[in-house]
């Protein structure tokens, strides 16, 4: 289970401290369904609602992908690929021996990224994971159709058994062209917002073809959820929402996210998304930032020392970690490094966490601590649920609601009137 210690953050209290009867409040209104947003709160059971027919045909589309290609693109922007790609890069950044290269497209316009991806995939074969719920969102379209064009070239009449689309049950351009084209499909289904939505098919297949254990995710996700439902000052969820909502209240408008895998950058963009979207509106919200230790300690080290004291720092760590490394004796100690001869490289990494953190604390940044078992499956299927859950309970705490985003509605209306789309009546669905 996921634990956090905000021992690191009490010194910044005021007396009445985290106000957790708010956070059982916040608790409530999302559990019982009664705020802002209820009717997107699916993702509560999402893990275990799953059909056992829907994980089957997950895990036979991720199986004829991985038997049959070198390479799957997956094409989708914010909440329909952050999850999926964080996943990835946490458990598999280097694809294992015989497992398919997954690519992202569709998360931006460049047009250089996109042709060094179809030179990447051109003579391989190759498989398009589609991914929008509402099927109209410009980048992934835009990419798909080269995409498309791409398939056409190399399959012909066999190009459509190389898409998969995953969208609305019902709605958008994209339901209706996977109907008529008869491309297999999968449902994100209406109760789930996109930056909620990794535990669907929408972050579930990808995660599948590059070989994680999309069932002990969800193991991990299910046991954590559950654990979470605890209506308790002692939950995590409770403390980390409570904790960053206090410290806002005095200040604090900037949360930086801190991790020491570079494995763990994606995840982080996740939940930029996730804690962004979902608090930053109505002119309030903690602005959520990433910094990847101890790399950024020396771009970014000064700031967070001695910049403007308006951070928090919550660090994530595994409690374990995978393979064992020690610095080798070196005789006559030429780099004046024998005094490291013996140690482990992951007890060098915990002990300068240490040290930073204690630098932090005594700098005026008041420091939180997740972690997780290890880094794993379970550990992260325990992750998407901690943070989704206490991303709900905060956003409730500060008054928004967590589920909408009306703020990115304003450039795509100047893009799309600059780039001269013609007009289509609401409800349209072409
Ligand atoms: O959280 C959200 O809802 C957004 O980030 C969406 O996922 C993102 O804008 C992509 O939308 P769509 O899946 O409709 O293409």
């Amino acid at each position: 289970m996921v634990d956090v210690d905000i021992s690191g953050a009490e010194a910044f209290f005021t007396k009445a401290g985290p106000d957790y009867a708010d956070a059982a409040q916040a608790h409530r209104t999302l559990t019982d369904a009664t705020g802002e947003g209820a009717e997107y709160t699916g993702w509560l059971q999402l893990p275990q609602k799953i059909k056992e027919n829907e994980l089957h045909q997950i895990l036979n589309a991720a199986q004829k992908i991985r038997s049959r290609s070198g390479a799957l693109v997956v094409i989708g922007i914010g909440g329909s690929y952050l999850g999926a790609k964080g996943a990835v890069e946490l458990l598999q950044p280097v694809p294992g021996k015989g497992n398919p290269k997954i690519f992202f497209v569709g998360n931006g316009l460049s047009v250089d990224y996109i042709n060094q991806v179809l030179d990447e995939v051109r003579d391989t074969d190759f498989d398009v994971n589609v991914i929008s719920k509402s099927g109209t969102t410009l980048e992934p379209a835009v990419a798909f159709r080269i995409f498309r064009s791409l398939l056409k070239e190399k399959y012909g009449a066999n190009a459509r058994k190389h898409i998969i689309a995953t969208t609305d049950a019902s709605r958008g351009v994209l339901r209706t062209l996977a109907s008529e084209e008869n491309w297999e499909s999968f449902v994100i289904p209406d109760d789930v917002g996109g930056r909620y939505s990794v535990l669907s098919a929408v972050g579930l297949l990808p995660m599948a073809v590059a070989g994680i254990d999309i069932k002990a995710v969800l193991g991990g996700a299910i046991e954590e959820f559950s654990s979470l439902d605890s209506r308790s000052p002692s939950n995590p969820a409770w403390k980390y929402a409570a904790t960053r909502q206090h410290l806002y209240r005095q200040g604090r408008t900037i949360e930086f996210l801190a991790s020491y895998e570079p494995s763990f950058r994606y995840m982080a963009e996740w939940w930029k998304q996730l804690f962004g979207e979902s608090e930053g509106k109505g002119g309030i919200g903690i602005f959520p930032a990433y910094v990847e230790y101890s790399a950024d300690l020396h771009s970014m080290g000064q700031y967070i020392q001695d910049g403007p004291r308006v951070l928090m720092e919550t660090v994530v760590e595994f409690a374990a970690s995978q393979t064992r490394l020690s610095v080798p004796f070196e005789m006559g100690n030429p780099d004046r490094l024998n005094y490291l001869a013996g140690w482990d490289m992951d007890d060098i990494c915990k002990t300068a966490a240490k040290a930073v953190r204690n630098a932090h604390i005594s700098g005026n940044v008041p420091n939180l601590r997740i972690t997780v078992p290890q880094r794993n499956e379970e550990g992260l299927g325990a992750l998407f649920a901690f943070f989704e859950l206490s991303c709900a309970i905060s956003a409730y705490m500060s008054g928004v609601n967590p589920f909408n985003q009306p703020g990115v509605e304003a450039y795509k209306r100047n893009m799309f009137r600059m780039l001269g789309k013609p007009f289509e009546p609401t409800g349209s669905r072409r």
